[in-house]
């Protein structure tokens, strides 16, 4: 089973971790970028993952949203709520784009195939200060806020600046702005350059990336060559305790490069 896999880690998997500075990768079979089933396989390890590392009892899990996530849900298994309580919470708020990948969405998906709960968070992403400081006084975003803030596993994704922009709906200038500075990856709403800088950001509501240190257990969820460049730069910045789930289409890549 892929639970014993675990255990031992190949010397590839061994090789990216030491190059990308995390505690632990992941890597499966095959490109993204031209099989999707490499989606699923990556569903069944992150499975394997969870339930080597959650303890028994209580757990919440908050899931940032995106596309390789959303491929990914049906992989997970009943089996992971076997004497284990699992609540899963979005990141964060709405995000204008397609409801299918949004993190509110995978949290429901995520609980009905492990039996587990979830709850969401209908926040607008992008609001003024004075706006969000009233909202986030109301009880059903407090009691969100609260479960991430108290979070035992983070699982995220990591996109590609220009697309995940371009998603967010940033016009041409903001467009050029980022091209200027630069911009490789984006993660929970920062921007990092090629040196893993944050140059530019979006404020959003629920869970901030300072705050990723503290949290047990963080999956990072990104494959396929073209990502390659994306989780090379996003790396230096993560915790140590992340684990990378990816394919050899990105591995590969990343190995390539000095
Ligand atoms: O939207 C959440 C998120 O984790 C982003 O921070 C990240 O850039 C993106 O997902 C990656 O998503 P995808 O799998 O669609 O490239």
């Amino acid at each position: 089973p892929l639970i014993d896999r675990l255990f031992n880690a190949r010397k590839t998997e061994i090789d990216l971790a030491r190059k990308l500075g995390i505690e632990r990768t992941i890597i499966v079979p095959g490109d993204s970028d031209l099989q999707d089933l490499v989606y699923e396989r990556m569903g069944e390890e992150l499975n394997a993952a969870l339930d080597l590392l959650l303890p028994l009892g209580h757990s919440i899990i908050t899931v940032l949203g995106g596309e390789a996530l959303a491929k990914s849900t049906r992989n997970l298994s009943k089996s992971l709520s076997k004497n284990r309580q699992l609540v899963f919470v979005p990141g964060r708020g709405a995000l204008g784009e397609n409801v299918a990948i949004q993190s509110n969405t995978i949290v429901q998906e995520m609980a009905a195939e492990t039996g587990g709960k979830y709850k969401t968070l209908y926040l607008p992403e992008q609001i003024s200060s004075a706006a969000y400081k009233s909202l986030i006084r109301e009880s059903t975003f407090t009691d969100v806020l609260e479960d991430i803030s108290q979070t035992d596993v983070v699982i995220h994704g990591i996109g590609l600046a220009h697309d995940m922009a371009r998603r967010r709906g940033y016009d041409s200038v903001r467009l050029s702005e980022l091209r200027e500075k630069k911009v490789v990856t984006e993660c929970f709403g920062c921007f990092f350059d090629g040196e893993g800088k944050i140059v530019d950001r979006v404020h959003q509501v629920g869970l901030q990336f300072e705050n990723l240190n503290k949290i047990p257990h963080i999956f990072a969820f990104a494959c396929g060559g073209r990502k390659a460049k994306a989780i090379k730069a996003y790396m230096p910045n993560a915790p140590h305790q992340t684990w990378l789930i990816t394919d050899e289409g990105a591995s590969e890549k990343i190995l390539k490069e000095k």
